[in-house]
C-alpha cells in the first residue's frame, strides 16, 4: 500500500520505518527541515534502539522516502497516517494546533480521495472535529474517511512494540476504511479490535490513566512499605502472581514522566470535567506523582540536614532508560528543588545529556562518565534506571565519592552486589536501607 505519516517523531518515525519494513511503500512528511534532512541521509533524529538500521535498510530498499513538501509526499497516500504532537494545553487539555495545522496541510494538498488515521493521542470528539476542518477545507470531489489508530508504543522499545504489539485498536464508522487499515497492519499478526471512532479515542486515555495510576499506587504502597518496615518488591512480587493484578507497572519509584502519561492523566481528567463526571482518582494519581518526585531530595534532607553547599551526583536525567527523550523526566524536577537549595549537581546520563541541557540548563553541572559525576560527592542519585547503572563497579564508584551515600530512587541493586561493598548507605525506595559499615 502506499502510506503517507505526517509527523516524524517517536511515533510517526517508529510507524513509518516499521510499515515500510513490512512491505508498503511509506513517505514521511515533517516540517522540521533538519530532521527530514537528516532522515534523508540515513540519520535518525532520536534515539531508539534498532530504528536507524531498518531506516537505512528500508531507504535502501526504496519503500521509505521523506519529505517537507506536503504537497510531494500525498501525491500517491491512499492512507494518511497523522502522529504530530498533541502537548499540554495551558488549560491541561490536550493542545489540538499541531493536529489542526496537519489537517488543514491535508485539505490543501490532498488530490485524491483517501483514508485518514489519527494516531496522535487526542481526546474523544477530535476525530469528528478534525474530519470537519477537513470537510470545509477539501477540493471538491475529494472525500475523505476517518479512521482511529492509537498507539501504545514505549519509547526505548519502539520498533519491538510496533512489530509485536500487545493489540491494534482500529475505530471507525466506516467498515471498508477499517478493514483496509486493518490490512495495512496484517503481515504484523498482531489482534486487531475493531471499535467506534470514540470508542478508540477513549481505549488510548483509560489505558495510559489506568497505568499511571498503577504506578502511582504501588509508590503509595512503597512508601507504606517504608514506614512499616516491609520490602514492596516482595509485595509487589506477590502482588503479582494474582493474574488479575499481573506483574507489569508494580515497580515503585520516583514517579512517572515522559511525553504521555502526565499530559494524558491530565487530558482525560479534563475530558471528564468537560462532561460532568468527578474522575477524583485521576487528581489523586497527579498528586502522588508530584509528591514522589520530591522522595529523593526528602530523604537526602533527611540524612544529610542542610543540602546547601554539598555535592550530589545524579545518575540519569533522562525520563527512562533507552531513551534520550526529557519531556517531563523527574530529574528536571529533582535539578530545581536541589539548585534552589544551593546544592553542587553534577549529572551524567549515557544518552540524554545534550536534550537535558536544553531542558534543566546551566543550574547543574554535566559529566562525562558516572564516575566523574560522583568525585567527591556527599552523596548519589540515581535518577533513571540505565544497564550502565545497574552493572556498574560500585566499589570504584563509592571510592571517588566524600561519602559512600546512595540514594536510589530505581532501586536498581540487589543485596549481594550491595554486601560486596565495604562501605556504604543505601537508601532504596520502599525497602529497608542497608548500612554497611567499615571492618
Ligand atoms: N512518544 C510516545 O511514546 C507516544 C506513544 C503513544 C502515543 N503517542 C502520541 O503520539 C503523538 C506524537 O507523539 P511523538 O512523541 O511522536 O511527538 P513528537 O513531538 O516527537 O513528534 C511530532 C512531530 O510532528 C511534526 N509536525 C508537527 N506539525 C506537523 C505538520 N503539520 N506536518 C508534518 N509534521 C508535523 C513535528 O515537527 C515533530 O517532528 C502524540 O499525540 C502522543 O501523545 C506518543
Amino acid at each position: 500500500m502506499k502510506i503517507t505519516v505526517l509527523g516524524t517523531g517517536y511515533v510517526g518515525l517508529s510507524t513509518g520505518v516499521c510499515l515500510a519494513e513490512i512491505g508498503h511503500h511509506v513517505v514521511c512528511i515533517d516540517i522540521d527541515q533538519r530532521k527530514i534532512k537528516n532522515l534523508q541521509e540515513g540519520i535518525s533524529p532520536i534515539y531508539e534502539p534498532g530504528l536507524e538500521e531498518l531506516l537505512t535498510k528500508n531507504i535502501g530498499a526504496e519503500r521509505l522516502d521523506f519529505t517537507t513538501s506536503h504537497l510531494e509526499g500525498l501525491k500517491a497516500a491512499e492512507i494518511i497516517i497523522i502522529a504530530v504532537g498533541t502537548p499540554q494545553g495551558d488549560d491541561g487539555g490536550a493542545d489540538l494546533s499541531y493536529i489542526e495545522q496537519a489537517a488543514r496541510d491535508i485539505a490543501e494538498h490532498l488530490n485524491h480521495n483517501a483514508i485518514v488515521v489519527i494516531k496522535s493521542t487526542v481526546p474523544v470528539g477530535t476525530n469528528d472535529y478534525i474530519k470537519k476542518i477537513l470537510e470545509e477545507r477539501l477540493k471538491k470531489d475529494i472525500t475523505i474517511k476517518m479512521v482511529s489508530n492509537p498507539e501504545f508504543l514505549r519509547q526505548g522499545s519502539a520498533m519491538h512494540d510496533t512489530i509485536h504489539a500487545d493489540r491494534i485498536i482500529i475505530g471507525s464508522d466506516h467498515e471498508e476504511a477499517a478493514k483496509k487499515v486493518g490490512e495495512m497492519y496484517l503481515p504484523l499478526h498482531v489482534p486487531i479490535l475493531f471499535t467506534t471512532i470514540r470508542s478508540a479515542e477513549m481505549i488510548k486515555y483509560a489505558s495510559n490513566a489506568f497505568l499511571a495510576t498503577k504506578i502511582s499506587y504501588i509508590n503509595e504502597i512503597a512508601n507504606l512499605c517504608e514506614a512499616v518496615g516491609a520490602d514492596v518488591q516482595d509485595v509487589a512480587k506477590g502482588m503479582g502472581k494474582d493474574k488479575r493484578i499481573g506483574e507489569a507497572f508494580l515497580n515503585p519509584g520516583i514517579g512517572y514522566g515522559g511525553s504521555c502519561f502526565p499530559k494524558d492523566v491530565k487530558a482525560l481528567l479534563k475530558t471528564a470535567n468537560i462532561y460532568g463526571t468527578n474522575f477524583s482518582m485521576l487528581k489523586e494519581t497527579i498528586i502522588i506523582n508530584e509528591k514522589q518526585q520530591h522522595l529523593l531530595v526528602k530523604k537526602a534532607i533527611n540524612r544529610l540536614g542542610d543540602l546547601k553547599g554539598k555535592k550530589i551526583a545524579m545518575l540519569g536525567l533522562s525520563f527512562k532508560p533507552e531513551t534520550d527523550d526529557m519531556r517531563e523526566a523527574p530529574s528536571i524536577k529533582i535539578a530545581h528543588l536541589l539548585s534552589q537549595m544551593g546544592t553542587d549537581v553534577v549529572a551524567y546520563d549515557p544518552i540524554a545529556t545534550n536534550n537535558a541541557k536544553k531542558v534543566i540548563g546551566n543550574i547543574i553541572r554535566y559529566a562525562n562518565s558516572a564516575f566523574e559525576a560522583a568525585d567527591g560527592a556527599d552523596a548519589l542519585f540515581i535518577v533513571t534506571e540505565w544497564d550502565e547503572f545497574k552493572q556498574i563497579d560500585l566499589t570504584r564508584l563509592l571510592q571517588k565519592m566524600k561519602e559512600p551515600i546512595i540514594f536510589d530512587g530505581r532501586n536498581c541493586y540487589g543485596i549481594e552486589k550491595l554486601k560486596s561493598c565495604e562501605t556504604l548507605e543505601y537508601y532504596p525506595i520502599g525497602k529497608p536501607a542497608v548500612i554497611i559499615e567499615k571492618q
